[in-house]
């Protein structure tokens, strides 16, 4: 009898039957309180009665348009309304299905743009898991081990881990700069740099945020080089961090946005979006695919956005991130294994550390299965594997935010 790749991780013990906003219900009949989305991905909650109504609709009437055969009113619709919410100028789109996927088109399109070679990525940066995604990707060796050759022409510089260097934010982002300078002095030149890719808060790498100066810096070197910002917004976007994209938060006009995850609920829909000049440079035949742009996926990503803005969901995510953040903090006042709590948003993460600070893996396991047991759905990121993340869906209300931190608060005392 076949079943799943006996390597596939699992990372709660949870079967589900199904999922009504924050909310999973296992096959075991209890109900979880889901603060992992989907690993970001259901901004509206699980099954929002207007996703599930427009997708029903829309799978009565056309499934799939291929997109490059023929055209369909909801990707044009789409492409229209995320004109209004993309920064003014990012005024053309392609759609592909991952996040991954995604990645790849912004790097075909920013070494066909300015004809260089190189990309700069950030170190502790996610990308994806497709060769050039992954060669881009420095959060962890498993995402990139063993089966090389990884794809040349990547250039990693520092990120400001502020926590992990044990310097203030100003100093880990002087540092970042600085030897993001040396990186283009020594290893890839300027003249040879096509972009930066850079998540607005790294998220495998442990949800670390960057900053204004960081990302300004990062501005101010593209413009004068002439290389392209691409910033990665795969899981800080859509409303995520409390702003309807993650770089809203710097100050920063990028060059290309990268969205997936949260934009369509779940249905599998990513893109990228960039000036129509920027865009026409890609090479013709570059853009494609059987799926992208898929109909059923457009209609859910529509309905999402109107309930983003109908139900105020950034703003939501604003408030009760402020809300999870200060109950994470009162929790890690009290226990000296957890050494940081930062993010932005709905997007947090509990970093535990063992007696001499190091990275302590095990207890941010033990905790995040403990949660998972008490009811409450968890995952962890960082390089080793010990920062505990919350991204509840957008939806999320005060009272579930309290349920959720009632539940960590017991987590951590039973497993720490
Ligand atoms: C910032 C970022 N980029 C890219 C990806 C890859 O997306 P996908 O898993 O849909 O291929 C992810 C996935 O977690 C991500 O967080």
């Amino acid at each position: 009898m076949a079943g799943l790749s006996p390597i596939l991780k699992q990372a709660t013990p949870v079967l589900a039957e199904r999922g009504e906003g924050v909310y999973l219900y296992g096959e075991d009949g209890r109900r979880y309180l889901d603060f992992t989305a989907g690993i970001g991905v259901t901004s509206t909650g699980h099954c929002h009665p207007r996703v599930v109504e427009a997708v029903r609709e829309q799978a009565g009437k056309l499934i799939h348009g291929q997109y490059t055969t023929v055209m369909h009113r909801p990707l044009l619709t789409l492409s229209e309304r995320l004109g209004e919410v993309l920064p003014s100028g990012l005024d053309a789109l392609f759609y592909v299905n991952s996040g991954s996927e995604a990645v790849e088109a912004a790097l075909r399109l920013s070494r066909h743009a300015t004809g260089r070679p190189n990309v700069l990525v950030f170190h502790g940066s996610f990308h994806g898991r497709t060769v050039g995604a992954a060669s881009m990707t420095t959060s962890a060796t498993k995402f990139r081990a063993g089966f090389a050759p990884l794809m040349g022409g990547v250039a990693v510089a520092p990120f400001p881990t502020a926590y992990r260097y044990g310097w203030s934010e100003q100093e880990a982002t002087r540092f970042a700069l600085r030897e993001l300078d040396y990186v283009l002095a020594t290893m890839s030149s300027p003249a040879e740099t096509a972009a930066f890719f850079v998540e607005p808060v790294l998220g495998e790498g442990g949800y670390v945020p960057a900053n204004t100066e960081f990302m300004q810096g990062l501005r101010e070197r593209a413009d004068r080089h002439g290389i392209l910002l691409v910033v990665d917004e795969v899981q800080t976007g859509f409303g995520r961090t409390g702003r309807f994209w993650g770089h809203d938060h710097f100050d920063v006009r990028p060059d290309v946005v990268i969205t997936a995850k949260g934009l369509a609920s779940g249905f599998p829909l990513s893109a990228i979006a960039a000036s129509k000049d920027l865009m026409a440079k890609a090479w013709p035949g570059s853009q494609g695919g059987t799926y992208g742009g898929n109909a059923v996926a457009c209609a859910a990503a529509l309905a999402t956005l109107d309930v983003v803005q109908s139900e105020g969901l950034v703003d939501n995510a604003a408030a009760m991130g402020t809300r999870l953040r200060e109950g994470l903090a009162k929790v890690a006042a009290d226990v000296p294994a957890i050494g940081d709590v930062r993010g932005l948003g709905l997007m947090l993460g509990n970093e535990f550390v063992d007696s001499d600070g190091a990275p302590d893996a095990a207890a941010a396991t033990r905790v995040q299965q403990a949660a998972s047991a008490a009811g409450l759905l968890l995952l962890t990121c960082g390089a080793a594997g010990n920062v505990v993340r919350m991204i509840p869906p957008l939806v999320v209300n005060a009272e579930q935010i309290d349920e959720g931190l009632g539940l960590w608060r017991e987590a951590v005392t039973s497993a720490v």
